[in-house]
């Protein structure tokens, strides 16, 4: 288990350094990421490469037994880089320079950049690659964080080279993109731009491309400093710190180049519900690279320096949101950073070490936790079991969210929207890709996947055939991997499981908006009734049966939900965005025809229960304490309980509890 934070000596006077290892040490650090903003350090102009300082602090550190997760330092290029070289810089949306003074002022594509930070990062492996201190490297920083998007020449021109190898000839890149429309057709490569500030729409495909584009130029990026690692024989672990459900970076691409998955993840404690998306990213981060322990790279000890607000972590929540992600598969829990910065836009943001010394509330509970992780037991990896899967897929979140649609909605909000009705229950979830096994999961939910290749239909349908229940939500199958219209209508591909035909897709005025029009439909579902939003399509069954009907506007009385029984199993569509009573009825139906259970029952809203192997987690994300029903032995404790007592943001990991397990028999 890794416990430490960033580490910046370079903001400091090396006199401070002999304090900071004994604090590191007196707070159980047993790992450091080191030199992630220290390229001006290392290379102080383009000749000059200094790493006597990085040898000092890196043996220092080594003598107090604290690992070093090495960092490439390659996201702020030093000011003399971009004075000599402008090309470095990236533009935005009206070819406008993203100037120095900042940080990740870099264009992925610029070979300039590519060049001066392959040189860095070969000088810096040479000599640390088998240092015995560095047990992991830390490729570059949070690809893709402030600039989603690089739009400068460099990128034209890599974007141009992308689409070759992708097309090989401008007559399929034509095909591909439908460029009659509009007069668009190209005669040559040369004419392609990056989707630069237009008069109007984008063509779709050249915005779901140059997507495409944009995280392989940085998975590029990430390559070429892994394969110099490799190069130079070293052979720790290389990563590079995700964030969470991230759009520009296709992180199931990146995931299978990563030796180990890390994510930096700063749930706000101005939000009470935030421990919810704080456990969606550690499902995702477990789920991108199963059974292969992840890192909790970065995360705050209490507060932040971005948010509009930057509320202090109550007391112990620091704690609870650690053991969140070791509960659902981290084996390292680190934070930006360990000693608060004195300079620099940073400097409210909280650290292990506060600038308020070592008297602090957050030092104590930083050096408690540090014990308590200590003296963890070992959990296995991997072993969440989990019953339900979501289907999250990049290209489709890019494409879904393409303008000139029938609504305009937030794709990841509604799947986290799913996710957060299993949390709340305590049904534990996994993300796949829809090309993934499905074989080991009950229930697949595939909310809004709208751009669906084939092989991933046939994959959904046949997970269905051999007896799984597949929820399909409004507006999925309805173009292909070019963002263009199947022939033959909508639902062409999964319309047969389904058991449905879709005819139109019956927009709302999304809820919030202040326009006029219809902002929901109601639903009769069994003796209740919710209301729907976004969809209100219209569909005829062709085979399902229809367990809930639209009762208002133009389709009242047609379905709004619907089940097939398909093969071995059973097929669900949902016509349309349900509430948040509509979303619980809904799941408690499908659960129970799926035989899906929770890990444990009737907890308080604000406790959440994990298993991992014969280990369940229980935590309270709440100030309030909590009593809870369980018998097994508390590991931390060393005792045997029969009933478990959390205190404000307490938890407890509890073996043995001798529960029913979270699945049964399909029905
Ligand atoms: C990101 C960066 C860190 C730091 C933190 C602040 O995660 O990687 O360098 O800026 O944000 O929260």
């Amino acid at each position: 288990m890794y416990y430490g934070a960033d580490y910046n000596p370079e903001q400091w006077p090396e006199s401070v350094w002999p304090e900071d290892i004994v604090r590191m040490r007196e707070a159980g650090v047993n790992m450091v990421t080191l030199g992630v903003f220290a390229w001006s350090r290392i290379q102080p102009d383009e000749d000059t490469f200094d790493f006597e300082w990085l040898d000092r602090i890196i043996e220092l550190l080594h003598d107090a037994g604290i690992a070093v997760d090495l960092a490439t330092a390659t996201a702020s290029p030093p000011p003399w880089a971009t004075a000599k070289y402008p090309e470095i810089l990236p533009a935005d949306e009206n070819g406008a320079a993203y100037w120095p003074g900042s940080r990740q002022h870099y264009s992925p594509s610029s070979p300039a950049y590519r060049r001066l930070a392959s040189r860095l990062v070969t000088r810096l492996v040479e000599r640390y690659a088998k240092h015995p201190a560095v047990v992991m490297w830390h490729v570059n920083n949070e690809y893709g964080c402030h600039l989603p998007q690089d739009f400068s020449d460099s990128a034209r021109d890599a974007f141009r080279k992308w689409l070759r190898e992708r097309y090989e000839s401008v007559d399929a890149l034509n095909e591909a993109w439908g460029t009659w429309f509009w007069s668009q057709r190209y005669t040559s490569f040369e004419e392609i731009y990056p989707p630069r500030r237009a008069p109007y729409s984008h063509n779709p495909c050249q915005l779901l491309d140059f997507r495409r584009f944009t995280s392989d130029a940085m998975l590029d990026c990430f390559r070429m400093e892994k394969s110099i690692i490799r190069a130079a024989g070293a052979t720790q672990p290389v990563t590079t710190n995700f964030m969470g459900p991230f759009k520009p970076a296709n992180y199931w691409q990146w995931a299978s180049e990563l030796d180990v998955i890390s994510d930096d993840c700063y749930p706000d404690p101005n939000d009470p519900e935030s421990f919810r998306t704080s456990a969606f990213a550690r499902d995702l981060m477990r789920s991108l690279k199963p059974d292969t322990p992840w890192v909790l790279m970065e995360q705050s000890t209490s507060a932040l320096n971005w948010r509009p607000s930057n509320a202090p972590k109550a007391p112990g929540q620091m704690a609870a949101l650690s053991i969140q992600a070791v509960a659902r598969g981290a084996d390292g829990v680190m934070f930006f950073q360990w000693r608060q910065s004195r300079a620099g836009a940073e400097k409210f943001h909280s650290a292990m070490l506060p600038h308020a010394g070592t008297g602090t509330r957050t030092w104590s509970e930083v050096v408690q936790l540090g014990a308590d992780l200590g003296s963890l037991p070992q959990l296995p990896a991997g072993a969440m079991d989990a019953r339900v899967a979501i289907v999250v897929d990049w290209e489709n979140w890019w494409a879904v969210e393409n303008p000139d649609h029938p609504v305009e909605f937030d794709y990841l909000a509604q799947v986290q929207r799913w996710y957060g009705v299993f949390h709340r229950q305590n049904i534990q979830v996994d993300f796949v890709h829809p090309s993934a096994a499905l074989d080991h999961y009950q229930l697949v939910v595939a909310p809004h996947l709208y751009l669906l290749r084939s092989a991933d239909a046939a994959n959904l349908a046949g997970f269905v055939d051999d007896g799984g229940h597949l929820l399909v939500t409004a507006f999925s199958d309805v173009v292909d991997e070019n963002d263009q219209f199947r022939p033959g209508g909508y639902l062409t591909q999964l319309g047969s499981v389904l058991g449905v035909a879709l005819e139109d897709f019956g927009a709302l005025v999304p809820p919030g908006s202040s326009g006029p029009g219809r902002k929901s439909a109601r639903v009769r579902f069994e003796e209740e009734a919710f209301n729907g939003t976004y969809f209100a399509e219209q569909i005829q069954t062709a085979g399902a049966e229809v367990l809930a009907r639209f009762t208002s506007g133009y389709n009242e009385g047609a379905p709004a939900l619907t089940r097939n029984h398909a093969g071995a199993g059973q097929a669900w569509y949902l016509a349309t965005v349900p509430d948040s009573s509509g979303l619980g009825l809904l799941i408690g139906q499908v659960l129970d025809a799926a035989g899906v259970k929770p890990v444990l029952s009737n907890l308080p809203e604000s406790v959440e229960a994990i298993q991992r192997g014969n280990v369940l987690t229980v935590i309270n994300h709440d100030d309030v304490p909590a009593a809870i029903d369980m018998s097994g032995t508390d590991l931390l404790a060393g005792e045997a309980v029969d009933k478990v007592h959390l205190g404000p943001f307490g938890f407890a990991f509890i073996a043995g509890h001798a529960g029913p397990p979270n699945y049964s028999a399909a029905s």
